[in-house]
């Protein structure tokens, strides 16, 4: 059709007005990085007229650091043929000629004509990434709201929690005063050794405290390497708490050699806690109650298992298990196991769930090891 008998006049018109016509921009540059075109929706997407940018050096698109590495990009490129970027879409930063820097998809492809061109197309997600944006954050209220249920329905418990040690340390240091009171000074090591106790108690009273202000905080996410064991031990301080005196046995299991997960630790607890609370929910009318906590290091990934003794998962249940809102529980809300797969995926890690025997069911959690621990 048209590409016969036209001449080069007419091709490059054709040509201009395909480029134009692209709802991303097109950009392309030479070897030395010098801008040859600059497509119409990359004027609107840049703040640029064509006059601004032909001929100058297309890092001036980029903030820093790309601003400055550019140029060795492409000289690295054309040394070594080892591409970074070409023939693959990937998110960078870009910058407008207001000086506002903004999220964007960058596709880099190649073509020689007697010199090697790079032909760039640029789609501004700045609104895609605002979406996200207001995803995770409405993803962080809902896991919030899960910690606040979540210690909501051991509020009783938890002030048993706190009452014990601090009732114990408040009578040990009774009983300082009365040595104090009556002796001579040969009762001064008993005296010592009691406010020793007292204060090992309300330290233990604290640390309740101080896990659960972290726990109920409204907080950004933050990942780093944390012991998955330390993870485990700070979700039972808040998890178990009332457990014991509702005759729960629990057995810990956790490999010292288990190591260190990338995670957001209060996310990570959030699910060992929703995990051991419907274990222990599940052991409330059975007979035999134990729970398992067991931790285990299998190649490049730990696995957290948490086993109970109780009624088992239906059927029925098992079909919707991660939905939210699929609940048996009168008081339930049915979010645990929902928030705590988003947690574990967005984590790259897997939640499942499978019988118990001869009762029972066990949770397992694969999270993947942290890599410096390896
Ligand atoms: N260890 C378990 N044993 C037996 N059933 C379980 C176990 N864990 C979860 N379930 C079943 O899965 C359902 C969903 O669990 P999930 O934690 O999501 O919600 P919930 O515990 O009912 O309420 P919430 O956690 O929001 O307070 C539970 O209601 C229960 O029927
Ligand atoms: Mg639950």
């Amino acid at each position: 059709m048209a590409a016969t008998g036209v001449n080069n006049m007419e091709n490059e018109r054709f040509l201009r007005s395909v480029i134009n016509a692209s709802p991303n921009a097109v950009i392309t540059i030479n070897e030395a990085g010098e801008i040859l075109v600059f497509s119409r929706a990359a004027q609107a997407m840049f703040g640029f007229g064509e006059a601004e940018v032909l001929g100058k050096n297309v890092s001036m698109l980029m903030p820093e650091p790309d601003h400055s590495l550019h140029d060795g990009y492409i000289r690295r490129y054309i040394e070594t043929g080892k591409a970074q970027i070409i023939g693959r879409a990937r998110p960078v930063m870009a910058r407008r000629k207001n000086g506002e820097t903004f999220p964007a998809v960058l596709h880099v492809s190649e073509f020689d004509e007697g010199a090697r061109i790079f032909v760039g197309f640029v789609e501004d997600i700045t609104r895609q990434k605002a979406t996200e944006r207001r995803l995770e954050d409405t993803q962080l209220q809902l896991q919030h709201a899960g910690r606040i249920g979540a210690m909501g329905e051991i509020a009783t418990s938890i002030a048993h929690e706190l009452n014990q040690p601090l009732t114990a340390a408040a009578s040990m240091a009774g009983a300082v005063a009365l040595t104090l009171k009556k002796t001579t000074f040969d009762g001064k090591d008993d005296a010592l050794a009691l406010i020793d106790d007292a204060v090992a108690e309300i330290r233990r009273a604290s640390g309740v405290i101080r896990q659960m202000r972290d726990f109920l905080r409204n907080r950004e996410t933050e990942r780093a390497a944390h012991p998955i064991n330390r993870i485990i031990e700070e979700s039972c301080l808040i998890a178990l708490i009332g457990a014991e005196t509702e005759g729960v046995m629990v057995t810990s299991a956790l490999d010292d050699y288990a190591g260190a997960v990338m995670v957001d630790r209060i996310q990570m607890q959030q699910v060992i806690v929703n995990l051991i609370r419907n274990a222990v929910d599940a052991m409330q009318e059975t007979r035999n109650k134990h729970l398992t906590i067991a931790t285990a290091k299998k190649d490049d990934t730990v696995e957290i298992r948490i086993a109970d003794t109780g009624t088992g998962i239906t059927d029925e249940m098992k079909k919707r298990l991660f939905e939210p809102f699929a609940t048996s529980k009168e008081d339930g809300m049915g979010i645990g196991l929902s928030l705590s797969k988003s947690i574990v995926e967005a984590h790259k890690g897997e939640i499942y769930a499978k019988d118990n025997h001869p009762a029972g069911t066990v949770f397992l959690v694969a999270l993947p090891a942290a890599k410096d621990d390896a």
